[in-house]
């Protein structure tokens, strides 16, 4: 059996370098080789960006956790960095679980991650148990701290079971580094616990900040905290969710929360919770500060509900969203896609009021890397009553987006993909009333797509799986809608 040390998977990537793979995304980042879960240290160092992912380089499914990493300057165009961490040491001999990063003030770089060990005698269906480890680098290569783990089990108060005890956020606010993980508490169910420390080594336990309270899944998994725009945020994703509304859907689900963190009683107060994105495959949402103050979002793009959903050509495992520019308007998120990806616009084709009823197709507007805006209106003869997007499209497969003005809802449906899974195959969710008018931007790379509802109000994404040169569009209407499309092409 091949051991799991960091030696054993650089010489792996050295080996396969980046697997030849027609899927692959242009401008989504995915591994060079094996498997990809959740994004982890994603943040500034030295002035360019660094993600960190959940890695198993030896296999396109789930393994022994490893970290990958790339760095980036403009979000878009990735450079892959050497296997991060393995799972070598006896904190974390079984798996290097998700985490965060912080750039230390003498230079060097925080990674803060959870170790899932054994125990002797523990059952025989157990993972491991979670404790939170650290290791310090210079952007290629990382030590981990000896006295790992920094918070143990023996941090957690009465009632918090370290079997469900991870993912740590780390940010230094004052004289204090803290980390935010989340916990399993008694009634079963997730919370988010702050720990608190001046020299990384030494922790206490500040307080349980929020929890569950029945609602919002059950364990909660990869917390984020930070600032914007006056407020305090705080996301997380949860498994087991209840469907609520078109808000949340069951299952694997992303939160999203507004409020602030009350100092005296050492809890995060929400005023307005909302998902973060109503598609099918966005999870394990993380988030930095960039260079120029904006707050940028990147998310694992899948539900683990649909891992198995794999072509069989496949040659890697999992991607990233895109990343995305956050801001808050009327209590509401907004996304946007980074602004850095107009600059590898091409090829711009443009129509203006184009009267939709019987299904169309447009000269030009075509593609499976692209970026293509819709703006829908009514027609004034008052018939207007729905109307279809059809895309990645060939041969009686497509996916497809629907809007139905009178309820105010748009579903993605991917049902007639090539995949033969039974899985997940349409999310709905509601927009603002606009009389009828709908503006939709949409980001489409081989087997992903991101839509942006009304400027960011809403984002939905997803996974699509026709074939990955399927690239025609329609437009269809019941009754009669005028549009304005705008295409470009994405290449790097
Ligand atoms: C979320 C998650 C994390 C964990 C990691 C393991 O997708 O389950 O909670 O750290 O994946 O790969």
């Amino acid at each position: 059996m091949r051991a799991m040390t960091l030696e054993n998977a650089r010489a792996y990537e050295a080996e396969l370098k980046a697997s030849a793979d027609a899927e692959r995304p242009a401008f989504h980042l995915t591994p060079a080789i094996g498997w990809m879960n959740d994004p982890n240290g994603f943040s500034m160092y030295k002035g360019e960006y660094h993600l960190f992912y959940q890695y198993y380089p030896y296999d396109i499914s789930w393994g022994p956790m490893h970290w990958g990493h790339a760095k980036t300057k403009d979000f878009v165009t990735w450079e892959y960095l050497p296997c991060a961490l393995a799972p070598d040491t006896p904190a974390d001999d079984r798996g290097v679980f998700s985490g965060t990063a912080l750039e230390l003030e003498d230079g060097r770089q925080l990674l803060v991650y959870t170790g899932v060990y054994g125990r002797e005698n523990m059952p025989a269906d157990l993972h491991g148990y979670q404790h939170q480890c650290a290791a310090i680098g210079d952007g290629i290569n990382y030590e981990k701290m000896s006295v790992n783990p920094i918070i143990g089990a023996d941090k957690l108060p009465e009632g918090i079971s370290d079997i469900d005890f991870r993912d740590p956020k780390v940010f230094k606010s004052g004289d204090y580094y803290y980390v935010l993980a989340v916990a399993r508490v008694e009634d079963g169910t997730g919370s988010a616990v702050l720990f608190s420390s001046t020299d990384l080594e030494n922790w206490v336990f500040e307080s349980r900040i929020i929890s569950c309270e029945g609602r919002y899944g059950t364990m909660w998994e990869c917390p984020d905290f930070f600032p914007l725009a006056g407020t305090e945020c705080l996301t997380f994703c949860a498994h087991e969710t209840l469907p609520e509304g078109l808000e949340f859907h069951a299952g694997y689900g992303n939160f999203f929360f507004i409020g602030r963190y009350d100092i005296e009683s050492k809890t995060f107060v929400k005023d307005h919770v909302q998902a973060v994105d109503y598609g099918c495959d966005f999870y394990a949402q993380q988030t930095l500060e960039a260079a120029d103050g904006r707050r940028i979002m990147v998310a694992w793009m899948q539900n683990w509900n649909d891992v198995h959903v794999k072509g069989a050509d496949t040659k890697t495992f999992g991607s990233m969203t895109l990343p995305r520019e956050l801001s808050i308007k009327n209590n509401r998120l907004y996304q946007w896609p980074v602004r850095e990806i107009e600059n590898y616009r091409s090829n711009h084709v443009a129509y203006k009021d184009v009267k939709v009823s019987e299904e169309m197709s447009l000269e030009g507007i075509e593609g499976r890397t692209i970026d293509l805006n819709v703006s829908i209106r009514p027609e004034e003869d008052g018939s207007f009553r729905r109307f279809s997007l059809k895309l990645a499209k060939t041969d009686g497969q497509y996916a497809e987006i629907v809007f139905v003005p009178e309820d105010n809802i748009v579903k993605f449906d991917r049902t007639y993909g090539v995949s033969r899974y039974d899985y997940v195959t349409t999310r709905k969710f509601y927009v603002e009333d606009k009389g009828g008018a709908l503006d939709l931007r949409i980001l489409v790379d081989k087997n992903g797509i991101e839509i942006f509802a009304n400027g960011g109000a809403q984002a939905c994404t997803s996974k699509i799986y026709t074939p990955v040169d399927a690239g025609d569009i329609t437009f269809m209407a019941r009754g009669n809608c005028v549009i304005d499309v705008e295409k470009y092409d994405l290449c790097k």
